[in-house]
């Protein structure tokens, strides 16, 4: 057998892009979105939902998971997946859909109006129901972009965020238009349930009989009720397990991997991050804490060395916020003697 093939079988199956065939623990939550997408088999309008939960609870896989159940069976339905913390103005969030619906647009992108956008989007609804998956919806730039959304026909919405609150600064217009939706919430796993979860990938991603039940209690014990970090900690495992040409992952290898792990799901969120946003988190993770008039001027120093043009600073407080509210940092006090620290 060569090396490489020891430990790990399927390695798609232990990155985050991967959807499960069975979705363990969630059968509450899975029976409530389909009730509410099920209206679109009988052709009629579905029900608009809201998930919401902690890192790692299973929302956009589940999200995921019903919406791939439902248009598997129903030819006069479709889903597009929009993730809002990378497409976060409205431009960028109806581009994505009108992409993912297979709409091809001229070159000149950026002169590519709105309205041209939304025109395609009811051209694909049409004779078509279109699900439409805004994950980590609390990023958008724009809230406008939902009203868009919810006045075109044939077309729902899918919204996930951490918050239960994410909507309610949206205004009037848009929040009277969501006000039937479900709000479904998602808790933090128990250890068995993560150890179920992380059974059902092994059997699917690594070589039978490499990992044990109690490696996975292990693993559980330490994710805190994130399946992200639980699923992270096993691959790290299996790769160092694979990489150290072993036969098995041992209890070593899972040790090595528990603080390698913590440090993805950090890794993740950075790679999130704008350009500027990098720089201001960048000087707070060099500096511990700051003073809010001390991080713009680093923030600028940093901007002009690398012949980049900074951004004024009413934005910077907008993405100072938005750090803030993704949990990677934290504020003290108010206006100019706010202080920011790493979380
Ligand atoms: N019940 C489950 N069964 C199988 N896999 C799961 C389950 N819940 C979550 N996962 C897996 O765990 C990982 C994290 O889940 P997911 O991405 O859905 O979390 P999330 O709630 O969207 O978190 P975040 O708020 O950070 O985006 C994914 O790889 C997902 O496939
Ligand atoms: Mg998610």
């Amino acid at each position: 057998m060569y090396p490489e093939n020891q430990i790990i079988k399927d390695a798609r199956v232990l990155t985050e892009h991967f959807i499960p065939s069975r979705v363990g623990h969630r059968d509450g939550q899975i029976s409530t979105l389909r009730d509410c997408l099920l209206p679109i088999t009988h052709k009629k309008q579905m029900r608009n939902v809201f998930l919401y939960g902690p890192p790692g609870s299973g929302k956009t896989c589940l999200g995921r998971y019903v919406c791939e159940e439902l248009t598997a069976h129903t030819p006069t339905a479709a889903y597009v997946y929009v993730n809002v913390w990378k497409h976060p103005s409205r431009f960028k969030i109806l581009l994505s859909v009108v992409n993912a619906l297979g709409v091809v647009l001229s070159v000149h992108r950026k002169g590519t109006p709105t309205d041209e956008l939304l025109d395609a989007l009811r051209k694909k609804a049409k004779d078509r129901y279109v699900v439409v998956i805004l994950d980590e919806i609390d990023k958008a730039e724009d809230a406008n972009v939902l009203y868009d959304i919810l006045e075109t026909a044939n077309v729902g919405l899918v919204l996930i965020s951490n918050e239960a609150t994410a909507l309610h600064s949206a205004d009037q217009r848009i929040r009277s238009r969501l006000s039937s939706a479900e709000y479904i919430e998602f808790y933090g796993y128990k250890d068995d349930e993560l150890a179920d979860i992380l059974k059902d990938r092994a059997e699917w991603g690594l070589v039978p009989g490499v990992v044990k039940r109690s490696q996975f209690d292990t693993i559980a014990e330490h994710a805190n009720g994130d399946a992200r970090v639980a699923i992270d900690t096993l691959r790290v495992a299996a790769e160092i397990a694979e990489n150290a040409d072993a036969a098995k992952i041992t209890d070593a290898h899972i040790q090595k991997a528990l603080p390698r792990a913590a440090v993805l799901s950090d890794a993740k969120k950075l790679e999130m991050l704008n350009v500027h946003q990098k720089v201001l988190y960048d000087v707070i993770s060099k500096r511990g804490s700051v003073e809010s008039t001390v991080l713009y001027q680093e923030y600028e120093r940093a901007m002009r060395s690398q012949k980049l043009e900074p951004m004024v600073e009413r934005t910077l407080r907008k993405y100072m916020d938005r750090l803030v509210v993704s949990g990677m940092v934290e504020a003290k006090g108010d206006g100019r003697w706010r202080t920011y620290a790493k979380s």
